[in-house]
């Protein structure tokens, strides 16, 4: 008896330590690019060597977005020892000499495989050989794994049993990998995702360049989904965030304008700037993971931008790691709050109707008791002891302020 006492024990502290382990890797919402949504399938390795002399020019490393995630399509099936190979022709020098590039320019790679014998886009996947890919992963030097759930069945036991499997595959490789869950939340995976080793875990399906899903007569979403949408499911499950395991509303769409890739061939138009910039602010508000997936190579003004804004960036890589709340949500208004730390807050506020709105909100609204300084995250403007939020907003708009109480600890 006391044996297995001890042996339970020991087990226990075992797998704690396994999760700690793992739930250290991702202690702020991971930051990168991310390769599906402009290159689908079509990725290559020059391809991620142009986007990661790109980042490094156009500031984006600098700004703290630090992985380079290849996305599906770059399998090249088994060899006859049954190693995963990358395509020959996409990837001629093989991942290795990639992840050396891209440790190289200071910055961590990514690559995506599926929990069932094929991938989304049909190619090889890693069931049932998840600790020889994992191997595999940690020897080429890679820093993170995207794990898809496609051609896998449906119900959440076999879905985490596969998880888990390939989450211990990675901690027993012997190389720090950050794990990303990705079977679209239909499991709500924010109930076990951590547990399964997970880091951050995708809560809705894959978004498109638009604002929000066009549904048909019906009521039928049609080619995916938009930011509202992703949004309308992230800011119910704010308190299973933080910790080192982080809601995934999936990539940026900013700066795509409907261009090229899954976005594009839905015939999408993308979104306008304002838009672009209020995902930005609802993604750092709900401490998402960040990753860009517009053409990092020929990117305009306004996306750099939006995109490396430093105020808005500090607020999702808050040390204090946690989601905003929505407080309210009504007449076309959401307003969200985010505890920072050292006592400060985040508050968005969003407008998602088609007409400006003039908000005025009363601090204790949301909670807020006293005075405080008020910073305009996007155009810098400092107003001070205010009670009383007061903003013009744009349609679709989200106006986002970084309050400071007089006194507080900086
Ligand atoms: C799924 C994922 C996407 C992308 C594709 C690749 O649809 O949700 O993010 O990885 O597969 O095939």
């Amino acid at each position: 008896m006391l044996r297995i006492g001890t042996f339970l024990i020991a087990m226990g502290s075992f797998i704690c330590s396994l999760k700690a382990q793992r739930s250290g890797l991702a202690a702020v919402p991971p930051m990168g690019y991310m390769t599906w949504n402009f290159y689908a399938d079509k990725i290559t390795e020059q391809d991620v060597r142009t986007i990661a002399d790109a980042m490094v020019a156009n500031g984006l490393t600098g700004a703290g977005y630090q992985y380079i995630f290849i996305d599906d399509g770059w399998q090249g099936g088994r060899d006859k020892r049954n190693n995963i190979i990358p395509d020959a022709v996409k990837f001629p020098s093989g991942i290795k000499a990639l992840a050396d590039y891209v440790h190289s320019k200071g910055m961590k790679l990514g690559i995506y495989s599926d929990a069932a014998p094929l991938t989304c886009a049909g190619y090889t996947a890693s069931l049932n050989f998840e600790e020889q890919d994992a191997a595999t992963f940690a020897g080429w030097g890679i820093d993170y794994l995207k794990y898809d759930y496609c051609n896998a069945p449906s119900d959440s036991v076999t879905a985490k049993t596969r998880y888990k499997r390939m989450a211990d595959a990675l901690s027993a490789s012997g190389r720090d990998i950050v794990f990303g869950i990705c079977e679209w939340g239909g499991r709500q995976p924010w109930f076990w995702a951590k547990g399964a080793g997970g880091s951050l875990w995708r809560i809705a399906g894959d978004i498109r360049d638009k604002w929000s899903a066009d549904n048909d007569a019906a009521g039928v979403e049609k080619g995916g989904i938009g930011i509202l949408d992703a949004v309308k499911v992230d800011a119910d499950i704010a308190a299973h965030a933080g910790d080192g395991g982080w809601n995934d509303p999936d990539m940026l769409v900013v700066g795509l304008y409907g261009r090229k890739g899954p976005s594009g061939d839905l015939g999408g138009i993308g979104c306008s700037d304002v838009e672009y910039q209020s995902q930005m602010s609802l993604w750092c508000l709900l401490a998402a993971p960040l990753m860009v997936s517009c053409d990092v190579a020929g990117m305009n003004e306004a996306t750099k931008r939006i995109l490396t804004n430093k105020n808005i960036l500090a607020i999702d890589q808050d040390k204090l790691g946690k989601q905003a709340i929505r407080k309210i949500n009504s007449d076309g208004r959401q307003v969200y709050v985010k505890p920072l730390e050292n006592n400060e807050f985040a508050v968005g506020i969003l407008n998602t109707g088609t007409a400006a709105i003039k908000a005025d909100i009363g601090l204790p609204e949301l909670g807020l008791e006293g005075k405080y300084t008020s910073l305009n995250v996007w155009n810098n403007e400092i107003r001070k002891d205010q009670k009383k939020l007061s903003y013009l907003i744009a349609p679709h708009e989200t106006v986002v302020l970084r309050l400071t109480q007089a006194g507080a600890k900086k």
